[in-house]
């Protein structure tokens, strides 16, 4: 989604501006633009597309001088992706610039008032508005000016703004929506995301809603909205810069694929301690674990799909009935949720602005919340009750890979650490989970080392126009992760189904050659698995099968790749590796744009 970067200090700014946008490429975006002060005038460049447009545009950032400026990626909402529409908006006298995440819910109303005091709009964001409305209220004091336009204002926001009077200042807020503050020397930088300032610095002020930072070229100051100051304190970033490149891979994708065994060591190993669970995060004692008599599962995308996969285990391991809920959907369906419910909300980015406002819905009611969340001090991370981090390191690809397999190791810990609380995972079983789930690492390492065999399906397959996904129980869960990785990298339609549901609709699809992929790894489920697999042969479908390795009379069925046999809880963390590399083979294939989808955004933080 829309990414924001701003310098002051002496260099030019141009350069380091242009640098920060590709940085936040990775976010999905549609136009970029740059805005420089140039020392008597705002100068704007934008262009539609990529930020490699934007670069030969302005040759690199080199062809305006300025020491001040800001930058934008543009995900559109209001106004079609274009040149006209992208940040920065100028007022009208191109006194004020303004680059802006989120969205201002009330632009309309203020776009008429001002329309009808003669103010002319040049696009159809609702940005603009800002712009417009600092040169409405600007009577000389940059500062007063700002805290007036927010008062006007309703939404999200994280705002950049330069004015051409001052040339020796940029003005940053937030209000729900993440901005960050990176701290260098005689030069400090503004930021939606850490990956855009990481080649610059590492010490950073974290933003938090309605606070103000006024950036000069030797210090920064925060203020609230009465202009009183804020001391903040400063967070250092111990990521690995080269977490944030390709390192030889030619997809970030790719490379995150690869990177799963360690992600998943990292989530795992620091939380298992003598062979028990330890997760010192959850404030929960077992007598308020009993207390709950419902679990609620929230998040978007493949976060929800983990949820569902999570629905499975914890209602066989801790006998608590779960739902696994989308959030966009939870939040206007006055659900039945209270004290007695425990909530999980599970999130990458930790900034989806469904799933932070379901927490928020949730947390109302009185449930209590637990999250699991990649990026740390994130708004879901920072909000939620409990935060139990996953440890996968920054995920650049849009499509999600190690992000998901991080967040259903946790809840694998979740289910052993309830489990073992609640009584309901007697001491060898549990003692069995621990030891297979301190060598999942080296199980999926196995499972990588076969990517050739799923490159070779994909070039059987990479054609077809429908693929459908087949599974029961957890398999279910997990063909609805594999159709997503699918459709979102190839743009092939496809379809996941519970596989006991297919004869009741959706077999009138299957005809000659159509392909169907057929998860058949849970062990007490193989003959009924078997079965619709037959139905849609029957039918003419081309089998790809995923099965474990001791069931090697699958291969019959059709293509098989086969899986090391585990417990039926992990089985998922290898099952999905063939599902990712399919989908990233085929859209390779098909020469797609694998690490920034079309219309895909990384953290969507509009509702
Ligand atoms: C977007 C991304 C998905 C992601 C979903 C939830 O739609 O494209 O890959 O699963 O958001 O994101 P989150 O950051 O909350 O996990």
């Amino acid at each position: 989604m829309c990414g924001i970067v701003g310098y002051i200090g002496f260099e030019q700014a141009g350069p380091f501006l242009l640098d920060g946008l590709q940085a936040l490429e990775y976010r999905g975006y549609d136009s970029a633009g740059i805005c420089l002060n140039d020392g008597s005038k705002l100068i704007v460049k934008k262009a539609k597309g990529k930020v490699f447009d934007l670069r030969t545009l302005t040759h690199d950032g080199h062809d305006t001088k300025g020491t001040v400026g800001i930058g934008h990626t543009r995900w559109a909402t209001h106004g079609e992706p274009s040149d006209v529409n992208a940040h920065p908006h100028l007022s009208e006298s191109g006194r004020f610039a303004v680059v802006h995440n989120g969205i201002i819910e009330n632009y309309q109303q203020l776009k008429n008032y001002l329309t009808a005091k003669g103010v002319v709009f040049r696009s159809m964001t609702d940005t603009e508005v800002i712009a417009q409305l600092m040169e409405y209220y600007y009577k000389g004091d940059l500062i007063e000016t700002v805290i007036r336009v927010l008062e006007k204002l309703d939404g999200s926001y994280a705002l950049g703004v330069i004015s051409q009077e001052n040339p020796d200042e940029i003005i940053a807020v937030r209000k729900e929506s993440p901005l960050i503050i990176g701290l260098g020397e005689n030069e400090n930088f503004l930021a939606s995301d850490v990956t855009a300032i990481l080649s610059k610095t590492r010490t950073i002020y974290r933003m938090e809603n309605d606070e103000i930072a006024i950036l000069g070229r030797e210090g920064v100051k925060i203020i609230n909205t009465d202009k009183e100051e804020i001391h903040k304190e400063i967070e250092t970033i111990d990521w690995d810069v080269n977490a944030a490149q390709k390192g030889g891979y030619e997809h970030f994708m790719f490379k995150e694929i690869m990177e799963q065994p360690k992600a998943i060591s990292d989530t795992i190993a620091p939380r298992i301690k003598n062979g028990r669970v330890v997760l010192d995060e959850v404030n929960l004692s077992a007598e308020e674990l009993k207390q709950f008599n419902k679990i609620n599962i929230l998040a978007c995308g493949s976060a929800y799909h983990v949820g569902v996969v999570a629905k499975y285990i914890f209602e066989k391991m801790l006998r608590i009935p779960v739902e696994a809920d989308l959030a966009s959907e939870f939040r206007y369906r006055d659900p039945i949720v209270n004290e007695k419910t425990l909530t999980i909300v599970i999130s990458q980015s930790g900034e989806t602005a469904d799933t932070k406002e379901a927490m928020k819905e949730a947390q109302r009611r009185g449930s209590h919340v637990i999250s699991i969340v990649n990026v740390v001090g994130s708004s879901i991370a920072v909000e939620s009750d409990d935060v139990i981090y996953t440890w996968a390191g920054p995920e650049i690809a849009v499509a999600t890979t190690k992000a998901y397999s991080t967040q259903l190791a946790v809840v694998y810990l979740l289910a052993l650490y309830f489990g073992d609380m609640l009584g309901t995972v007697v001491p060898d079983e549990y003692k069995a989970l621990v030891q297979e789930l301190e060598d999942l690492p080296n199980k999926i390492e196995t499972v990588l080392e076969n990517k050739e065999r799923i490159q070779y399906l994909a070039s059987k397959l990479f054609n077809s126009k429908d693929v459908f996904f087949i599974g029961r129980n957890i398999d279910y869960a997990l063909s609805l992760e594999g159709s997503l990785k699918l459709k979102e990298i190839s743009y092939i339609h496809s379809e996941a189904y519970a596989a006991g549901e297919l004869k009741h609709g959706t077999i009138s699809l299957i005809e000659e050659g159509t392909p169907v992929i057929a998860l058949a790894t849970h062990e007490e489920l193989i003959a009924k698995i078997v079965s619709n697999i037959e139905e849609v042969k029957t039918r003419g479908a081309q089998v790809m099968c995923i099965a474990c390795d001791n069931h090697k009379e699958l291969e019959r069925v059709g293509e098989t790749i086969f899986i090391p046999r585990v417990c039926d809880m992990l089985l998922p963390s290898l099952a999905v590796i063939p599902l990712q590399l399919f989908a990233y083979y085929v859209a390779s294939l098909k020469g797609c744009d694998i690490d920034q989808p079309r219309n895909l955004a990384k953290s969507v933080t509009v509702e």
